[in-house]
């Protein structure tokens, strides 16, 4: 993990509300594994006072820098939208597990929901390097067309890949999952999501029924992202027995079977 004060060196609107930041930082480009995160402080002043996580979408080993892929939702993530090149930002990273890549053999399925598409790029970008190599099928969905933020860098490094919009405008028409129970009935080795918890929920039972291994992302709200404040803990299950989990230290990547979905729905989690 470093902690430095990175450089805005290239900011590209590529969705009505999303925009793709690169940064310069050698130390978390030539570090940073698929699924693991950066924790970027947003001005000099306390103001807004938390670091907002980001996954990392690509990474740069060459050029020393990496890209984000942000949606913005809010106050800070319309503070990085609005930044120009040449800005700096304190920044922590790599933070997180990262996805195991898989053990077993057989073909990977990847279902990404809006800006959850971020790390599964960088996971399919892993499973095509020949040391990796797995077969990559990508299901991404969004509400409208304008929303499949990024898909051509996600088709690019997939074997096979959908688009769903839930307004048709772009690609299939339907829910994200209405086209998984396809992807499983081919025979799947595993199942990489990241989106909306709504989404990994259904992700996750699909993959229980099929006894497909299932590892999701998860992208709950955060306070220090180094494990302190116990302010991302979702509920999970281990031995039976109901049990918290810090998304920023033991996640964001779970295996789905170990999330207590049911109290997840509940909003026993704090996202
Ligand atoms: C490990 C991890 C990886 C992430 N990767 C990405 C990514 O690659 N791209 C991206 O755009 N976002 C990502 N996020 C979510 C991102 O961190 C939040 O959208 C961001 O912190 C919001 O900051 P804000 O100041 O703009 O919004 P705020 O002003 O803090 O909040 C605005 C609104 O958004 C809601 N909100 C804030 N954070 C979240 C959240 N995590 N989940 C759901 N609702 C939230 C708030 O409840 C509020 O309603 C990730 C989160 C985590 C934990
Ligand atoms: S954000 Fe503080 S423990 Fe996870």
């Amino acid at each position: 993990m470093y902690a430095r004060t990175t450089r805005l060196t290239h900011r590209e609107q590529v969705g009505p509300d999303c925009h793709l930041l690169e940064f310069d930082c050698p130390e978390i480009a030539g570090s940073a594994r698929p699924g693991q995160f950066v924790h970027v402080r947003l001005t000099g002043g306390f103001d807004p006072l938390l670091r907002r996580p980001f996954s990392v979408m690509n990474i740069n080993p060459a050029q020393g820098s990496f890209q984000v892929l942000v949606r913005t939702v809010g106050r800070g993530t319309m503070l990085l939208a609005q930044s120009e090149p040449g800005s700096e930002f304190h920044i922590i990273g790599p933070l997180g597990n990262g996805f195991a890549l898989p053990g077993p053999p057989g073909e990977v399925v990847l279902v990404a929901g809006g800006v959850g598409v971020a790390p599964l790029i960088f996971l399919a970008a892993a499973l095509h390097q020949p040391d990796n190599y797995r077969y990559v099928r990508a299901l991404f969905g969004a509400a409208i067309g304008g929303d499949l933020c990024s898909w051509l860098e996600l088709s690019l490094v997939c074997d096979e890949f959908t688009a769903v919009t839930e307004d048709g405008s772009a690609g299939e028409q339907g829910m994200v999952t209405d086209f998984l129970p396809a992807q499983l009935d081919r025979g799947a080795g595993c199942v990489y999501a990241c989106g909306p918890t709504a989404m990994l929920a259904e992700v996750a039972e699909q993959c229980r029924r099929g006894s497909v291994p299932c590892f999701v992302s998860l992208e709950q709200w955060m306070g220090c992202g180094v494990g302190v404040c116990l302010g991302c803990v979702i509920p999970t299950r281990a031995a039976g027995a109901e049990h918290y989990q810090r998304v920023c230290k033991d996640g964001p990547i779970f295996d789905a079977a170990v999330i207590d979905w049911e109290a997840m729905r509940r909003g026993c989690g704090p996202g």
